[in-house]
C-alpha cells in the first residue's frame, strides 16, 4: 500500500457509511480530517505553528513518561479476589478478615527491584509481592517481598544500600565492588544474602514463589489488646526457581518472562492462589524471644509459631491497560484498616512516610483518587484542589472536587466519626530518650544464616549452587573487597568462608586467563 493510498483509507474513515463509529478528534474533541497529514506551506515547504493537531498530538507524546519508581521499577500484576478460609476474630476487628467465606476485590504487583523498568524479569533479586485488598474500611496494603527478611534493621541505611545495588555514578554499570563493599561493611545483610544467592533468589515465575510481611505488625481488637504477627502468603503452584544459567539465558532469551507468565495463566483461565497464613507472638513471648521482633533481619521460627490459616488469594483477572492500572498503582505499607497496625519495627515506621511521598512525587498528590488507588466504599477525606482534583471515579464525593460540598468538618454537613476504640485502640506505651540508635552487629546475627546455609545442605546440590552464585558475582569485585565478603561468610560457617574464597579466586584467574589471551 503506498503512502496516497494510505491517506485516502483514513478519508474514507470520515465517510457517511462510517457514521456509527467514534470521530477522530484533538484532545479539545474537534474532530480532525486526518490524523496524519501535519500542515505544511506548499508541498515541500515548513509546518506551521497554527496546526493545533500536531502540537497536540507532539505536547502529549512528549509527556508520557512518568517518573519509574526509585525501586521495585519492573513489575506486572492483576486483580484478584481474597478469601476468608478461617475466622480470627479472636484476634483483630479488621473486617475484611472476618466471617468464613468473606470476600474482598484486590489488586496484586510483583516486581523485582534494584532493575530499571525495562530490565530483565529473571534477575537475581528480591521479589515485590504487594496486594492491595478494596475493603469496606478502605484500603488494605500488603507490601510484602518473597523473602522473610531483609538487608537491613535501621532505615537510615536503605538509600545507601540501595545505591550499592545500582548502577556506579561514574560508569553507570552494575558495580560488584560497590555491591559488596556496602554488604561487607554491613553485615547484618547476611540473612537476606543467603537467600538472594541460593536459587530462590530466581524465582522462575511470579507465581512460584512465597510472599512474606518480614515485618512484626500488630492485630488489635477495640477491647485494647494485640497479638504481634507476621504474614506468609504460601504459593499453591509450588516454588519453582531457576539455576543461574537458565536466569542468564531468560534474561537474553524473554527478558519479560516472568510478566507473559502472569498474564498468559491467567488469560487462559489457569488462576494463580496463595495459601495467606499468619504466625502469631504475645507481648509476652516478644519479651522472651532471643531477638527483637523489630528487627527485620531475623525469622520467628516456625516450629515456636506455628503458621496458622486465614484465607486464600487468587488471581483471575488482567488488567485492561497496564499504566492506567498497574504502573499507576500506589501501594503503601501505611493504607492500613481498623484491626491491624504497624508495629514498632523503625523500617516499618520509616517505611510509613516514604511511600505516600514517593507517590506525591511519582503520581501527584491526588494519587489516591486515581481509580486503581481509590477505596471502593469509603472516601471522605478533607483534602481537597491540587494537580488533577477531580478525576476520582464518579462513584466517590472526591469526584468533582467533592463539588460543593464543605471542605471543614462543617456543622451544615454534619460527619460521622467511629468510635475511638474501633480505630484507634489505645495498646502499647513507650517511653525513653530519643538518641542515635546503633544496632550492632553480633554473633547471634550469623546464627539464622547458618540455619539456612544447613537447609541448603539437606537440598540435592543447592549448596554448590549457592557457592556458584557467589563466586560468579564476587569474582568482578576489587580484591581487597573479596577478602572481606570471604571472612563474612566464613563467620557463617568456616567451610563456606573458604569454599567462596577458592571458587571465586579460581574464576579470577580463569578471567584474568581470557582478558591476557586477549590481549
Ligand atoms: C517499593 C522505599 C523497604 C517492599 C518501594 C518504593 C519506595 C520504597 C520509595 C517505590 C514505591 C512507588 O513508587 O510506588 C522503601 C524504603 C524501605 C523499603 C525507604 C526501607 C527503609 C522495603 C521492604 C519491603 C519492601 C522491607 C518488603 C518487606 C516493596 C515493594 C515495592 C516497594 C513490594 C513495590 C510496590 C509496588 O509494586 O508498587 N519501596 N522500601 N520495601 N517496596 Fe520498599
Amino acid at each position: 500500500m503506498g503512502k496516497d493510498d494510505f491517506s485516502e483509507s483514513m478519508l474514507d474513515m470520515l465517510d457517511p457509511q462510517y457514521k456509527d463509529y467514534p470521530v477522530y478528534t484533538t484532545s479539545s474533541g474537534c474532530p480532525v480530517h486526518n490524523p496524519h497529514a501535519s500542515q505544511r506551506v506548499g508541498p515541500n515547504g515548513p509546518l506551521l505553528l497554527q496546526d493545533v493537531h500536531l502540537i497536540d498530538l507532539l505536547s502529549h507524546f512528549d509527556r508520557e513518561r512518568i517518573p519509574e519508581r526509585v525501586v521495585h521499577a519492573k513489575g506486572a500484576g492483576a486483580y484478584g479476589e481474597f478469601e476468608v478460609t478461617h475466622d480470627i476474630a479472636d484476634l483483630t476487628s479488621a473486617q475484611f478478615l472476618l466471617g468464613i467465606g468473606k470476600k474482598t476485590r484486590c489488586l496484586t504487583r510483583f516486581s523485582t527491584v534494584g532493575g530499571e523498568k525495562g530490565s530483565a524479569d529473571s534477575a537475581r533479586d528480591p521479589r515485590g509481592f504487594a496486594v492491595k485488598f478494596y475493603t469496606e474500611e478502605g484500603n488494605q496494603d500488603w507490601v510484602f517481598n518473597n523473602t522473610p527478611i531483609f538487608f537491613l534493621r535501621d532505615p537510615a541505611k536503605f538509600p545507601s544500600f540501595i545505591h550499592t545495588q545500582k548502577r556506579h555514578p561514574q560508569t553507570n554499570l552494575k558495580d560488584a565492588t560497590m555491591f559488596w563493599d556496602y554488604l561487607a561493611q554491613n553485615q547484618e545483610s547476611i540473612h537476606q544474602l543467603m537467600h538472594l544467592f541460593s536459587d530462590r533468589g530466581t524465582p522462575y515465575s511470579y507465581r512460584h514463589m512465597h510472599g512474606y510481611s518480614g515485618h512484626t505488625y500488630k492485630f488489635t481488637k477495640p477491647d485494647g489488646s494485640y497479638t504481634y504477627i507476621q504474614i506468609h502468603l504460601k504459593t499453591n503452584q509450588g516454588i519453582k526457581t531457576l539455576t543461574s544459567s537458565q536466569a542468564e539465558s531468560l534474561a537474553s532469551s524473554n527478558p519479560d518472562h516472568a510478566t507473559q507468565d502472569l498474564f498468559s495463566s491467567i488469560a487462559s483461565g489457569d488462576f494463580p492462589s496463595w495459601t495467606v497464613y499468619i504466625q502469631t507472638m504475645t507481648p509476652q513471648q516478644a519479651a522472651s524471644f532471643p531477638y527483637s521482633i523489630f528487627d527485620l533481619t531475623k525469622v520467628w521460627p516456625q516450629a515456636e509459631f506455628p503458621l496458622r490459616p486465614i484465607g486464600k488469594l487468587t488471581l483471575n483477572q488482567n488488567p485492561t491497560n497496564y499504566f492506567s492500572e498497574i504502573e499507576q498503582a500506589a501501594f503503601s505499607p501505611s493504607h492500613l484498616v481498623p484491626g491491624i497496625e504497624p508495629s514498632a519495627d523503625p523500617v516499618l515506621q520509616s517505611r510509613l512516610f516514604s511511600y505516600p511521598d514517593t507517590h506525591r512525587y511519582r503520581l501527584g498528590v491526588n494519587y489516591h483518587s486515581i481509580p486503581a488507588n481509590c477505596p471502593l466504599h469509603s472516601f471522605n477525606p478533607i483534602h481537597r484542589d491540587g494537580s488533577f482534583a477531580g478525576v476520582a471515579p464518579l462513584h466517590t464525593h472526591a469526584h468533582q472536587n467533592y463539588h460543593s460540598e464543605p471542605n471543614y468538618p462543617s456543622s451544615f454537613r454534619p460527619i460521622s466519626y467511629p468510635p475511638k476504640e474501633k480505630v484507634n485502640p489505645e495498646a502499647e506505651f513507650w517511653e525513653g530518650k530519643a538518641t542515635p540508635f546503633v544496632w550492632e552487629l553480633t554473633n547471634a546475627d550469623f546464627v539464622q544464616a547458618r540455619d539456612l546455609w544447613r537447609v541448603l545442605g539437606r537440598q540435592d546440590g543447592q549448596q554448590g549452587n549457592f557457592v556458584a552464585n557467589v563466586s560468579g558475582h564476587l569474582c568482578a569485585a576489587k580484591e581487597g573487597v573479596r577478602r572481606k565478603v570471604y571472612a563474612m561468610f566464613g563467620r557463617v560457617d568456616g567451610e563456606l568462608g573458604k569454599w567462596i574464597e577458592e571458587k571465586t579466586e579460581e574464576r579470577v584467574r580463569k578471567d584474568k586467563g581470557v582478558e591476557v589471551a586477549k590481549l
